[in-house]
């Protein structure tokens, strides 16, 4: 029962009515008996949520859209893995102080662990989500990777991010079609705009990736018969590694799984 010693974790962005970080969260919590409750907050201004996560002695946050690249020059400090990504999505409160962590390359990576990565790959966006997944392309050994985005000066920043770590080769959009793995990681789809790429260009053969969890681009992929991954794994295990970060669990991945899509 929620009282006086009960913990407060929440994550911060907008629009987040849509989040389901609290309800695996709140489960993980109840199941392993941490008094603690996880809430959802839309926030307006970064500067001034981070001071009340201070203030009120927050334990944890995720962090997510459009406050990840930002969020940084508000903490205290950042894991070298994070830094190099360029943005967090789970700071962890230790008395006082404020770290920040990238959990969303984890969760991408284990994605990606079985997937025969050499082939063309071409990730749709140059935001902080993109960075993660590029950085776990990285991890599984990619060498080069190409990148299609709206406004071609994010995606240049990203190339110079990256430096000789991954060649970055910025494309064109019709040259997305010529892609095997095909990675979305803009938030075209959660902002509820059109398609980001025309999936009757796509080849059979290749494979569709989206970040986002219960992907309406994956279902519309299937229904043409192109194979897809939504961002339900990558969802799973980035919340997985930001609970161990909080409370040293490692939480059941198969109990999270059932949470989220129902018992099998
Ligand atoms: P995140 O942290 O989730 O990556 P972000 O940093 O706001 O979020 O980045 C969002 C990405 O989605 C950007 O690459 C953005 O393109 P721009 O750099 O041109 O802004 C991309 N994006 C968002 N809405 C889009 C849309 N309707 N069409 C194409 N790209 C879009």
């Amino acid at each position: 029962m929620i009282g006086p010693q009960t913990k407060l974790y929440a994550i911060i962005g907008k629009p987040i009515k849509h989040s389901l970080s609290p309800k695996l969260h709140n489960a993980m919590f109840e199941k392993y008996g941490i008094d603690a409750v996880y809430l959802a907050f839309e926030v307006n201004n970064i500067k001034q949520a981070v001071e009340g996560v201070k203030g009120l002695g927050i334990k944890g946050l995720n962090v997510t859209l459009p406050f990840k690249n930002e969020v940084i020059k508000f903490l205290d400090s950042i894991e070298s893995q994070a830094k190099i990504i360029g943005s967090i999505n789970t700071i962890k409160n230790s008395n006082g102080a404020l770290l920040g962590y990238n959990t969303d390359y984890l969760g991408f990576f284990e994605t990606i662990k079985d997937i025969d990565c050499n082939k063309s790959i071409c990730i749709l966006g140059s935001g902080g989500a993109s960075a993660a997944c590029i950085y776990a392309f990285y991890k599984k050994g990619v060498k080069s990777l190409n990148i299609y985005n709206r406004t071609f000066a994010n995606a240049f920043t990203l190339k110079e991010q990256f430096g000789d770590l991954i060649t970055l080769n910025l494309i064109e959009k019709k040259d997305i079609y010529k892609n095997e793995i095909i990675v979305n990681t803009t938030s075209a789809g959660i902002l509820g705009s059109e398609d980001i790429i025309d999936l009757n260009l796509l080849n059979k053969n290749s494979l569709l990736i989206d970040i986002v969890y219960k992907s309406e681009l994956i279902k519309k992929a299937a229904a043409v018969g192109i194979n897809g991954i939504d961002g339900t794994k990558m969802f799973i295990y980035q919340a997985y590694h930001a609970f161990k970060i909080w409370t040293d669990i490692e939480f059941d991945i198969n109990h999270a799984f059932e949470v989220i899509n129902g018992p099998s």
